[in-house]
Parts: structure tokens; sequence; C-alpha cells
């Protein structure tokens, strides 16, 4: 493969979305950054790697200069500092493909919590002027993920809202249609583009998908707000905790909509969550450790 000159700065590259963006971009010979937080946490070889921490933007003032960086942002932790983030990241490269939420076109970016934290990136990103491309997801199918310990000793799945409906969408998707906007390069000053799966399903469905695939009933127990706090946001910010239980019992009357962005994007339909399921079925049969 001959190489490539073009440049790209990934950030989140250990995450979901990150990893298979660098991986993809390694992979069609081009020059790839990956900021981490971590000297050590693992990148494929090939990639330079940037140590930074995001919530202390002093650093980025040495970021090396790319044709387009995809910006996968620490969402409430380094609000504090988005505006010097965007504004650095901005002066080093031509174009930011940012990875934002579904339904933030309605959110205040004073508002706090994960919405209004990429309301705030959004609009600092267009106080700078920078071309870029606003990746509007809908939930990730990577999110059940919280629910594999459960499901992997045979207990059933405790979690909010069951009758959301969500579209959960594939994380290598994300990456590939992130991967396309970089190479690509604007298409005009700002791009929005709203992303998901292809199917509406309730929580509850999804919980027995996953069941489908591993062959097995997989129970759904709803679990109060207080319950939620208490279990699955002990130890996190308030705001947090509350702010995604807000989000998610909105989805019970007003579920995430579907597009098919995605297909037209990749020239093939959006990855259904059953293929997810089995893309990570190790995750649900792993015995704890
Ligand atoms: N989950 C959803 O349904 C959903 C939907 C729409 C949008 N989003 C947005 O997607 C983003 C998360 O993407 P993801 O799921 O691919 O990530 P992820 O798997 O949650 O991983 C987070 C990434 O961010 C890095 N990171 C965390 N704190 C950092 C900091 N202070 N400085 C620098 N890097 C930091 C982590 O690096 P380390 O290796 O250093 O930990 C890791 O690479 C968030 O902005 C979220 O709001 C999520």
């Amino acid at each position: 493969m001959k190489p490539s000159s073009r440049t790209f700065l990934v950030t989140g590259a250990t995450g979901n979305v990150g990893s298979n963006a660098v991986s993809h971009l390694v992979a069609a010979g081009h020059q790839v950054t990956g900021l981490t937080r971590s000297r050590s946490a693992p990148l494929p070889p090939g990639v330079q790697r940037f140590v930074a921490d995001l919530t202390d933007s002093a650093r980025l003032q040495d970021l090396p200069r790319t044709d387009a960086t995809l910006l996968i942002f620490p969402s409430l932790t380094a609000d504090h500092a988005a505006r010097d983030i965007v504004t650095r990241l901005a002066s080093r490269t031509e174009h930011i493909v940012y990875l934002s939420a579904h339904g933030v076109e309605r959110v205040d970016p004073d508002a706090g919590g994960i919405m209004g934290s990429h309301a705030l990136v959004e609009r600092e990103l267009a106080l700078t002027g920078v071309n870029r491309t606003l990746l509007r997801s809908s939930g990730f199918a990577a999110n059940t993920l919280m629910w594999a310990p459960a499901i992997a000793a045979g207990q059933p799945v405790r979690a909010i809202a069951g009758d959301a409906r969500r579209t959960l969408i594939h994380e290598d998707d994300l990456a590939l249609v992130a991967v396309e906007a970089m190479t690509r390069g604007p298409q005009r000053p700002v791009s929005s583009l709203h992303l998901t799966g292809p199917e509406v399903l309730t929580q509850r469905e999804y919980a027995a998908r996953i069941g489908t695939v591993l062959g097995r009933t997989v129970v759904f127990e709803e679990l109060s707000d207080d319950e939620a706090m208490a279990t699955l946001f002990a130890g996190m910010s308030d705001d947090f905790g509350r702010s995604i239980i807000e989000g998610q019992k909105r989805m019970i009357t007003d579920p995430e909509a579907r597009t098919d962005t995605v297909e037209e994007i990749l020239e093939r339909p959006a990855r259904p969550f059953t293929e997810w399921v089995r893309d990570h079925e190790a995750a649900f049969t792993a015995s704890p450790s």
C-alpha cells in the first residue's frame, strides 16, 4: 500500500469509537496521531502517541498540525476547558469531526448534563469558525456492555426506563463514518449528520435480543430513579446520573428517530444490534474475574 502524506489526530483513541477510527486510518496508510492520557495505553503499530489529559488544555499547544481531527470529548469532566481545547485544536487542524449526540440542537449549551456538554462543545466549535462535521449520534450499542456482568452471571439485567425506545448504533459504523468525513474533507463549512442504528427497539427488546444471540432468556428488571442513583451511578456526579435518567425516560414518549444516514455514507445498511452482540459475545459470556 502506498503511504499517504495525510495527517490525522484522534482524541479518545482508546475508546469505543476512537480505537476503531485509528485502526481504519492506519490500515489505509495515513499518518495518525492518537491522543491518550496514559503513556502505555495500547495503540496499533505505526500510530504516533500524543499524551495529554483534556481536562488540562495547556498541553495542547504542542499538538502536531493535521488535516483533520476526530474530537471525542470527555463530556462533563472537561467542560470547564472546552473553549481552550476547541480553540487550540482548531488552530492546529483544517477540519474537526466532532462526536456529538442526537437531539443536541434542542439543548441550551448552559443546560449542564451530557447533552449540555455536547451543546457547549458545538457552540465553542462554531465560535472558532473551523470547518466541522458534527456526528450527532443516537445511543451506542456499547452502552449495553453495562449489562454484561449480570448477563454473564445468569442474573437479570437491572436498568432504567425499560420502555425507552432507542436506535442503538454499532461503534464501528460510527468510526467508519468519522473516517469517511475526515478523509473526504469538509464538503461545506458545517455538516451535521444524524447517525443511528437500523432499528428502533425498547431497552427490554435489546436485552431480549442479547438473549436470542446467547440462546437463553435474559430478564429485564426496571430500577426506580433512587435505586439507579444508588447502584448504577454510585460514586458518579449527581449531575451525570440524573441527566442520564432524565434522557432515558424522555425516550419512552419521544423515541430516538431512525435515519438512513449511515447507509447513505457507507453504501451498506447500518449493522443491526444482533450483529453487534455477536461481535461482543465474549463480554456476555465471560466468567467474572
Ligand atoms: N454512549 C452513548 O450512547 C453516546 C451517544 C452519543 C454520544 N456519545 C459521546 O461519545 C463520547 C464517548 O465516546 P466513546 O464511547 O468512543 O468513548 P469511551 O469508550 O467511553 O472512552 C472514552 C475515551 O476518552 C478518553 N478520555 C477520557 N477522559 C479523558 C481526558 N480527561 N482526557 C483525554 N482523554 C480522555 C479515554 O481515554 P483513556 O484511555 O485515557 O481512559 C477513552 O479513549 C462521549 O463524548 C459521549 O458523550 C455517547
